[in-house]
């Protein structure tokens, strides 16, 4: 019967909530709320926000672009593009995005565009400076893994 695997995706649920959770906090013991989708066939399916799932194609693209970089080979346009998203997107906490989340969001598509005009690693770094300056405010939790993408060697 497919219900005897209930209890096992609620434990599945609950874990990548409390994951979740963890994805923009940088202690473990900050309580942050959280509303977990609640679908009656499948327990408990953590919904990723707009902003999170843009946040997160950006993060896999620039490693490839980090990659293509580091290689000496032509990065495809692709890999910079549709990132404007991030002004319109709904994130996982409305209320706590105001004018500064925008400040900084222009600001990083600014520095996107100054590195696709001319793609260096200093201009690739300026990128990824501009997003962990916007995590300091915003969401520290990942900034660890931010950093990791920049490139040396400038
Ligand atoms: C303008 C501010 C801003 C900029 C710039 C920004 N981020 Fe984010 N990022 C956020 C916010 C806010 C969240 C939380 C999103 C949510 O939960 O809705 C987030 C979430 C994330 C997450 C976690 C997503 C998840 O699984 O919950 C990752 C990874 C991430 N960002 C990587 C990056 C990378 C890489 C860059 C630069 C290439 C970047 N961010 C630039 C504000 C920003």
């Amino acid at each position: 019967m497919w219900t005897s695997y209930l209890p096992y995706l609620k434990v599945v649920g609950v874990v990548s909530a409390a994951f979740f959770v963890l994805a923009c906090s940088e202690t473990k013991t900050e309580k942050v709320p959280v509303q977990p989708e609640v679908n009656t066939s499948k327990g408990i399916v953590y919904q990723p926000s707009e902003l999170a799932k843009t946040m997160r194609k950006m993060y896999v693209n620039m490693k490839l672009v980090n990659e293509y970089l580091d290689s000496n080979q032509m990065i495809p346009d692709s890999l910079l593009l549709g990132y404007e998203s991030m002004l319109t997107d709904v994130p996982t906490k409305p209320k706590e995005i105001g004018a500064t989340f925008y400040g900084f969001a222009e600001g990083w598509l600014l520095e996107l565009e100054t590195f696709s005009q001319d793609r260096t690693i200093g201009n690739y770094n300026s990128l990824m400076n501009a997003c962990v300056h916007c995590h300091q405010s915003f969401c520290p939790g990942p900034i660890k893994k931010i950093k990791r993408l920049k490139l040396i060697g400038m």
